[in-house]
């Protein structure tokens, strides 16, 4: 492999990874009071992100305190969705997760995130970066190994 493919290659990893970064937003919307699967345990591959419509958004991801019914067992409510900045008053839209009570004595846990798709879970909000150094790092190792 010639040198010139080599930086072909990081070039196309790179604008792979951070190419859409200026384009709209794509999260998951749904909510596990209609369907479970979008619930803590989430089956992302039943849904479709979608692209939000408006510029102003991040990705959010609302998390309930357990409810607890003597025949359902526990629920805990969960609702993803393109987050419009400013419609929760008062609450810190930087980046990441924070418990929040409403003016009406609601608690929840409210996530927020700007990368594509990353309101899946909350743990792996900044997921699709690391997985772009991976491959980069895991595509350089493969070169100096060959
Ligand atoms: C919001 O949260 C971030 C991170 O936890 C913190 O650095 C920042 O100061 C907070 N902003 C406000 C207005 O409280
Ligand atoms: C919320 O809770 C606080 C403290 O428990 C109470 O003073 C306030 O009246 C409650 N507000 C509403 C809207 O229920």
């Amino acid at each position: 492999m010639t040198m010139c493919n080599v930086f072909q290659w990081i070039i196309l990893i790179f604008i792979m990874c951070f190419a859409d970064k200026g384009g709209s937003l794509k999260c998951y919307e749904c909510d596990n009071g209609q369907n479970p699967a979008c619930g803590v345990d989430f089956k992302s591959y039943q849904y479709e992100a979608r692209v939000c419509t408006s510029s102003n958004v991040k990705c959010g991801l609302q998390r309930q305190l357990p409810l607890f019914h003597k025949s359902q067992g526990t629920f805990i409510g969960v609702i993803r969705l393109c987050y419009q900045l400013g419609s929760l008053r008062g609450i810190n839209e930087t980046n990441g997760c924070r418990y929040w009570t409403s003016p009406e004595n609601f608690t929840a846990l409210y996530c927020f995130c700007s990368t594509d798709y990353c309101n899946g879970t909350i743990s792996e909000a900044r997921f699709p970066v690391i997985l772009c150094v991976g491959l980069l790092i895991a595509y350089l190792v493969h070169l100096i190994e060959s």
